[in-house]
């Protein structure tokens, strides 16, 4: 397995709506293994292909807290087929956003249909925390980051910081 480089906002690819695959082989299983690699060593719960370079409908999540047994999950072309109306805020970050976060309201719980590691079709109904990390990954393969649904002033106030925060870090 081998560690990716993290694309950070605002690297173009991130606002890039990625593409379909074509079927899970072992090459892409090879780069699940890397990708969910390199979400576990820099402390994510979540991470979408685009985040590594990769303009394609790929991602891992695992939401297992620590001391908890590892439970990654591999979706491939996943598709949101449900919404539920009930709506939940919920505080997010992102790995392509180091050091900020922000309060994001979405759909409560999403149904979701997505290929697996092994190439199988399947459906998951996430509920709480699964159901904000697939929503936020997969907007990610839309180009879309979580700063996109805050208000304008939020958003220019975490970028702001975001720059402030990259300043002091060269310095
Ligand atoms: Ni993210």
């Amino acid at each position: 397995m081998a560690k990716l480089k993290i694309y950070e906002y605002p690297h173009p690819i991130l606002k890039k709506k990625a593409e379909n695959y074509s079927g899970v082989d072992d090459e892409l299983r090879r780069f699940l293994d890397d990708m969910l690699e390199t979400m576990y060593e820099a402390n994510g719960c979540g991470l979408a292909a685009p985040q590594v370079g990769v303009s394609k409908r790929a991602v891992v999540v695992d939401i297992a807290r620590e001391g908890e047994e590892p439970a990654p999950m591999y979706l491939v072309n996943p598709e949101i087929i449900w919404k539920s109306d009930e709506k939940e805020i919920c505080e997010e970050g992102c790995l392509s956003l180091p050091e900020l976060r922000a309060e994001v309201e979405r759909p409560a719980s999403v149904r979701v249909r997505y290929i697996d590691y092994d190439g199988k079709a399947c459906e998951l109904l996430a509920e709480d925390f699964l159901a904000v990390a697939i929503q936020h990954e997969l907007d990610h393969l839309d180009g879309i980051l979580y700063i996109d649904h805050v208000s304008r002033l939020k958003r220019q106030m975490l970028v702001k910081k975001l720059e402030k925060n990259r300043k002091e870090k060269r310095s």
